[in-house]
C-alpha cells in the first residue's frame, strides 16, 4: 500500500498535536517508514542512513554507484543518474512507491524539479537538503536571521554553474520542489556541516591543530562567533521531521558560539600542550590571512562575512532538534581525522599552513616587541 498525499496530511495533523516526542538513538519509531534516497552514500548520507535503520525504517538508495558504493550491500540500491537528460536518468524510480524521500543531492533546480514532479504521485513527503546559504544577503544579514528572511535570487535562474551561485541555486531547488508537492515538502538548511566523514576539514583543522600542540593562532578575538551543525545532529533532526510529518521549513544550525568557546573547548577535551595566541582581525588581513580560505569556521564580527554565522536555530529546536555538546563533536572528528591514512592526515584540507602560521605568529609578537 502505497503512502500517498491524504495519508501525508493525515500523519501531519496527529504529529502537530503531539508535543515533541524525545527521540533515543536506540529506541524504534512507532511507525516504519518506506524512504527513498537521493545520494545517501557521501558525508551527511551514511550518517542519515545509518540512523534511519536504528529507527527500524526500510530504505532503498538511488545514486550512480560511484561514492562508496560498498556502504551499504545489505540496502536496495537503484542505480541511476538523477539528471534527467543523462542516460536512463530517473527511469529507475517509476512504478515505485514510497513513504518519503529525502534529497541530499541536489544542486540544480531542473534536475531537482524533475526528481520532485516526477515523486509527487508515488511519496507523501519530500525533504530537500537545502543550505543556510540561500538567503539573499545571506552573509551581511544573518544576525538572529529566521526562516521567514526571503531566498535569493538570480538574474538567470536557469544557469546551472553551481560553482558560482551555488548558494542562489539551492533557493531555486527549493521553490521547485514547492510547486511540485506544495504542503508536503521539508526544506532543511543547514550551516556548516561538521563531524566524522567531514571531508573538507573546515572544522576538523581546530581540533587537529589544537592536538598538534605548541602556539596555536587563534583568529581574531574570543568574542567572534562561530556557527556549525554535527552531522549526527542533522542526520537525526531530518529523521525526525519524517517520522512527525513536518513538513516545514527549518534552519538547523547550533545557535551562534563565541569562538573562544570553541578553542577552549578543544583545550580542555585533548590532551596536548597547545596555547592559544589572539591575533587580532586586522593583524591577520595584513599578513594576507583570510576568514573561511585560510582560517575556517570563523569570521570577524566587524566584517561583511559576520552574518554568516548568527543565524537562528530557534524553530528547529522547538520542533526537536538535538544540539550534541561541542566536546562530543571536537573528540569524535579529531578520533575519525586520526583513523585516516597517514599520508591523508599530513594533508589538512583547510586551514593555514604550519609554515604561514609560525611566520604570522612571529610577526605578531615582533609587533608587540617594537611596540613595547
Ligand atoms: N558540507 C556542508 O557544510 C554543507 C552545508 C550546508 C548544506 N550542505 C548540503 O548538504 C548536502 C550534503 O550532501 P552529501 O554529499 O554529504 O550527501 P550524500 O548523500 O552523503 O552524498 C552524495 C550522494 O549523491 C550521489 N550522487 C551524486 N551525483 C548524483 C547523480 N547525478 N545522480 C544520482 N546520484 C548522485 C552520490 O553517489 P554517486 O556518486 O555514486 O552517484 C552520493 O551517494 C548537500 O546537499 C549540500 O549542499 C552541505
Amino acid at each position: 500500500m502505497g503512502f500517498n498525499r491524504r495519508d501525508f496530511i493525515g500523519a501531519s495533523l496527529a504529529a502537530a498535536s503531539l508535543a515533541a516526542a524525545p527521540w533515543a538513538a536506540a529506541r524504534t519509531a512507532d511507525r516504519k517508514l518506506r524512504i527513498l534516497f537521493l545520494g545517501g552514500t557521501g558525508f551527511l548520507g551514511p550518517h542519515t542512513v545509518r540512523y534511519a535503520l536504528e529507527r527500524g525504517h526500510e530504505l532503498t538508495l538511488f545514486n550512480r554507484g560511484r561514492t562508496n558504493n560498498d556502504l551499504f550491500p545489505e540496502l536496495e540500491t537503484i542505480i541511476g543518474n538523477r539528471d534527467p537528460d543523462i542516460d536512463e536518468g530517473l527511469d529507475g524510480l517509476k512504478g515505485r512507491e514510497w513513504d518519503a524521500v529525502i534529497d541530499t543531492s541536489g544542486y540544480v533546480p531542473r534536475i531537482v524539479g524533475a526528481s520532485s514532479e516526477l515523486l509527487a504521485d508515488s511519496v507523501g513527503q519530500y525533504l530537500f537538503v537545502s543550505t543556510i546559504c540561500q538567503y539573499d544577503n545571506w552573509a551581511e544579514g544573518g544576525t538572529g536571521g529566521t526562516e521567514a528572511r526571503p531566498r535569493a535570487t538570480l538574474d538567470d535562474p536557469t544557469t546551472e554553474d553551481v560553482g558560482s551561485h551555488y548558494c542562489a541555486l539551492k533557493a531555486y531547488c527549493e521553490r521547485a520542489v514547492d510547486a511540485a508537492m506544495p504542503g508536503r515538502v521539508t526544506q532543511i538548511r543547514p550551516g556548516l556541516i561538521v563531524g566524522p566523514r567531514d571531508n573538507t576539514d573546515r572544522f576538523s583543522y581546530w581540533p587537529v591543530r589544537v592536538d598538534r600542540g605548541g602556539e596555536v593562532l587563534a583568529p581574531g578575538k574570543p568574542s567572534d562567533l562561530t556557527q556549525y551543525i554535527d552531522v549526527r545532529d542533522l542526520a537525526r533532526f531530518m529523521v525526525h521531521c519524517l517520522e512527525q510529518g513536518r513538513a516545514d521549513t527549518y534552519n538547523v544550525v547550533r545557535n551562534p558560539m563565541p569562538f573562544g568557546d570553541l578553542l577552549g573547548a578543544c583545550l580542555k577535551t585533548i590532551d596536548s600542550d597547545a596555547r592559544l595566541t589572539w591575533v587580532p582581525a586586522d593583524f591577520l588581513a595584513e599578513h594576507d590571512l583570510e576568514a573561511w580560505r585560510d582560517i575556517p569556521a570563523w569570521a570577524d564580527s566587524d566584517s561583511a562575512l559576520a552574518g554568516s554565522l548568527t543565524w537562528s536555530a530557534d524553530k528547529a529546536l522547538s520542533a526537536g532538534l538535538r544540539i550534541s555538546p561541542v566536546e562530543d563533536t571536537i573528540r569524535d572528528t579529531l578520533a575519525w581525522f586520526k583513523s585516516l591514512p597517514q599520508d591523508r592526515q599530513q594533508e589538512l584540507r583547510a586551514g593555514m599552513s604550519a609554515e604561514k602560521e609560525a611566520a604570522v605568529l612571529a610577526a605578531w609578537h615582533e609587533s608587540r616587541r617594537a611596540r613595547g
